[in-house]
């Protein structure tokens, strides 16, 4: 990942860890040819409609920007799988993320704005201001900045 982001996941893994959440990285930095097996992989087993309800094309994946990771216990249960929703670790994510500069990129819900499912383990560093503003006002990152930035045609 990008330093930034690797530091400040350092930091969130840390405080978790101090609260009795032990965390790990499932899938971080994604170079384009890995984003291009893994999607075409999904085409193949569920098709592309389905695909592109939980995975991003090549080229259009937050993995690949080096700020986003998939994240799940230290045990690997449900990881980057929807029965991790519910589970502590989730809760842990859903209720300090932020305050780390991290946003649950793909919240629940919300699907109809971000385009994805929910994915209560894609966390995405968008630094602590953007986080907390996110995250307790409860909406995406197409919202933030849909209302952050004018839009003229
Ligand atoms: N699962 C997310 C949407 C990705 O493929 O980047
Ligand atoms: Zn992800």
């Amino acid at each position: 990942m990008r330093k930034v982001a690797a530091d400040a996941l350092k930091e969130l893994f840390d405080a978790a860890k101090q609260d009795g959440v032990y965390l790990a990285g499932v899938s971080g930095y994604r170079s384009e040819s890995r984003q291009t097996t893994l999607y075409n992989n999904y085409v193949d087993r569920d098709g592309v409609k389905a695909a592109d309800t939980y995975s991003a094309r090549p080229g259009h994946s937050e993995h690949q920007t080096g700020l986003t990771i998939d994240v799940s216990g230290t045990d690997g249960k449900c990881a980057a799988e929807s029965c991790f929703a519910g589970t502590k670790e989730a809760k842990w994510l859903a209720d300090h993320a932020y305050e780390y500069g991290f946003i649950i990129r793909y919240p629940e819900g919300k699907e109809s704005i971000t385009g994805y499912k929910y994915e209560p383990w894609h966390i995405r560093y968008v630094g602590k201001d953007i986080a907390e503003d996110v995250t307790k006002k409860d909406i995406t990152l197409e919202q933030y900045f849909g209302s952050a930035v004018p839009v003229s045609k």
